[in-house]
């Protein structure tokens, strides 16, 4: 799998061109999901990382979300899930929004509430964490291309796809809880 990208030339960047200051991320959770993050060492710098990711996941967000439900039209019975509850065309509308607010560098309760609604969502239409899991890797997958395309830097390429896996991480751990 390979995402399309709009040009093909490749406007290789720095991060240091869109730097962010650690005051423009929050991070405002409870104890118990602090820990959480603890964990996967997931702290400011990472969010940091992750906003200042912000405008190329704008820039590429047709092309991730059409190859994340190309990727889950391959399995009939997801096809079938989707058909039976909504569609194609209305879920890249939910998922455009959803995958640009994980870029806001803002991890606070509503973040939170906002994904626990999104797993019940998923639970109510009968969706296997397997499948949930297979998709988010899809999504990571994407993301990782992306940085890989635009990033010059090897160690800031490597920074930046650590912070978005740890967040991609988070995500499913509130969500497959
Ligand atoms: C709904 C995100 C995986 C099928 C949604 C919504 C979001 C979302 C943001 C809208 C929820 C709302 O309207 O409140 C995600 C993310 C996923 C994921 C981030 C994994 C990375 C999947 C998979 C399927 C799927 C693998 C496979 C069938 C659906 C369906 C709905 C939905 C059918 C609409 C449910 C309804 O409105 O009744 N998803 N999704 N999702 N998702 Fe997912």
């Amino acid at each position: 799998m390979k995402l399309q990208f709009l040009s093909n030339k490749k406007a290789k960047q720095s991060s240091n061109e869109n730097r962010i200051s650690e005051e423009e991320v929050t991070i405002r959770v409870s104890k118990e999901v602090q820990v959480q993050l603890d964990l996967i060492h997931f702290n400011k710098k990472d969010l940091v990382l992750v906003k200042g990711l912000q405008p190329l996941i704008e820039e590429n967000i047709e092309s991730i979300v059409d190859q994340f439900y190309k990727n889950l039209e391959f399995n009939s019975g997801l096809k079938a899930i989707i058909n039976d509850h909504s569609s194609v065309e209305r879920l890249k509308v939910t998922l455009k929004r959803h995958i640009q607010e994980m870029f806001n560098g803002v991890i606070d309760e509503l973040f939170i509430k906002q994904r626990v609604t999104i797993a019940i969502t998923h639970v109510r239409i009968g969706l296997q964490p397997k499948w949930y899991m297979c998709a988010f890797q899809d999504l990571l997958e994407s993301i990782i291309d992306i940085i890989d395309e635009y990033y010059e830097d090897r160690d800031e390429s490597l920074a930046a796809i650590k912070a978005v896996s740890k967040i991609l991480n988070f995500e499913q751990q509130l969500v497959l809880e």
